[in-house]
């Protein structure tokens, strides 16, 4: 058996399901880029039968990302399995085909209706059908952990024999512990004939708190793939978090021995990072690896301790994983070549015009602060790679509040209904409760739509009192989920204005 563990990000696929974190293209091309230069092993990239979108996305991933495999699911349905060869075929001999079939009792009674031999009769067919398009075929009897034993080796068998290379066996629910999953791992490994000849791979979700650690018992008991995502982010309470697997794995390879890892350490913050801003789920500050106070100590004697011998209080060096390589800022005196260098050394690739647009706006931030970051640069580009069509922009904001005010906002906005027809300016005023109530009930004035704010965020990208405020808003204006709309700007009414229209934006492109 080898010893490499390799990393299976499904961040664009397991965590772009959960609401509220959805990404359009540009985004999801971007997070896989930085996926790629992590040196994820396998990327999935979306689910291509659920939706144009997602098919056209796993498509796009798979002609442009090079070095990681790409997987696209699908159902053991014969047009879930086609559209998922159509869309990962551009990676050629690197595409994978990741075929599910739920197994457990409660899935085959109340989901399915069908008896155990009908169940593993789709799974071989299923793996027949996604092998007659490519050789890298992995099967992931969903609901593993709540499947009974026996037939999890029957059907985890019959996968191999119909040609499935690697055996994902999923705790759907989060419902599994570190010793159970781990035992399981071990039985089905020592009795499923053909075990030794593909690769098993662990799958937890985080309803109970133990993703990582049952990821991580897998791994003990012989799993050699990891499934997850970036920050943990996915349906309910979440996916294993990728970064802590990783770190888990280096920082104890005293106990995890002779396991090793593909992975370039040192983009795992900035690809928490980019992941974090593209769906726009923020991390919360004491979140292992990837969290601000991960590697912040306040305690005197801490302190004292780091300064004599860092390891006295730190088990993982934060510059390994990429915290506190900071570049020297730029500043209004940067040039656009000044600029472009540092955008691409941050792995951005942007065309000539959005390179324009985001020198336009970094002229007008760097005239308010004195110094640009990385951060707040990478702020300034995410705004112009939504890839939204701005039908509302904001074109004029002045708010007045106080202590013994009526805070009162006069906005006016441009709409473009499209590329021929000009854009025409509208202008309205209104009160609230506060000065970004006003401004934003003002804004539904005029585009019309009311939306319900469902979840407000406001974060400093830089430290420094001028610092670019990011503004990440989650509105409810009656459809099916909820929209995630976002800004940077260093004011943090103007910031909260334009992630509200990106939102209204976003719900208009989405018709
Ligand atoms: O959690 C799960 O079971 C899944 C499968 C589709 C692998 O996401
Ligand atoms: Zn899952």
């Amino acid at each position: 058996m080898s010893n490499q563990v390799r990393i299976f990000d499904t961040t664009l696929r397991d965590g772009e399901q959960c609401p509220g974190a959805s990404m359009n293209l540009r985004e999801k091309l971007e997070v896989a880029r930085q996926l790629a230069r992590l040196r994820a092993d396998v990327i999935e990239a979306g689910f291509p039968v659920i939706s144009d979108g997602d098919f056209e996305a796993v498509k796009k991933v798979a002609t442009e990302i090079r070095g990681p495999i790409i997987a696209g699911l699908a159902r053991c349905v014969a047009k879930d399995i086609d559209a998922a060869a159509a869309a990962v075929k551009p990676a050629g001999k690197m595409a994978r085909i990741h075929v599910f079939l739920g197994t457990s009792k409660i899935h085959r009674e109340f989901k399915f209706g069908k008896a155990q031999d009908e169940i593993l009769r789709l799974a071989v067919e299923g793996v027949k059908r996604a092998r007659q398009y490519v050789k890298d075929v992995e099967f992931s009897p969903e609901d593993a952990s709540r499947t009974e034993l026996d037939f999890l080796v029957k059907i985890v068998e019959a996968a191999i024999s119909a040609g499935a290379t690697t055996i994902n066996m999923p705790d759907t629910v989060g419902y599994a512990t570190p010793e159970q999953y781990g035992d399981m791992f071990g039985h089905v490994i020592a009795n499923a004939k053909g075990a030794e000849n593909v690769i098993f791979s662990a799958h937890c979700h985080n309803d109970l708190g133990m993703a990582v650690a049952n990821s991580l018992a897998a791994v003990q008991h012989g799993a050699r793939q990891v499934e997850g995502t970036i920050n943990g982010i996915g349906e309910r309470a979440g996916n294993a978090a990728l970064e802590e697997v990783i770190m888990a794995i280096r920082t104890r390879g005293d106990y995890y021995q002779k396991l090793h890892l593909g992975i370039k350490m040192n983009e795992i913050v900035k690809t928490s990072r980019l992941v974090s801003r593209m769906c726009g789920f923020l991390v919360q500050r004491n979140k292992a690896i990837v969290g601000e106070n991960a590697f912040a100590h306040s305690a005197g004697i801490h302190q004292d301790g780091i300064l004599k011998k860092r390891e006295t209080y730190e088990i993982m060096d934060p510059q390994e994983i990429g915290w506190g390589i900071t570049e020297l800022p730029l500043t209004k005196h940067s040039g656009r070549h000044a600029m472009a260098v540092r955008l691409k050394h941050l792995g951005f690739a942007l065309s000539d015009k959005e390179m324009e647009a985001v020198f336009a706006r970094f002229k007008t931030i760097g005239d308010k602060k004195k110094f640009v970051y990385d951060d707040d640069l990478a702020a300034l580009v995410d705004d112009r790679i939504s890839e939204v069509p701005e039908v509302w922009t904001l074109d004029y904001l002045s708010v007045s509040s106080g202590n013994q005010t009526v805070p009162t906002a006069t906005v006016r906005l441009k709409h473009t209904s499209g590329k021929k027809s000009p854009s025409e300016t509208r202008q309205d005023a209104g009160i609230g409760d506060g000065p970004v109530d006003a401004a934003l009930k003002t804004i539904d004035r005029i585009t019309g739509k009311r939306g319900k704010l469902l979840d407000y965020h406001i974060r400093a990208v830089t430290q420094g009192k001028d610092a670019i405020g990011e503004v990440t808003v989650k509105v409810d204006f009656g459809g099916k989920e909820a929209v995630t709309g976002k800004a940077s700007t260093t004011d943090i009414i103007e910031a909260s204005a334009r992630a509200y229209l990106n939102a209204v934006n976003r719900v208009l492109a989405k018709g």
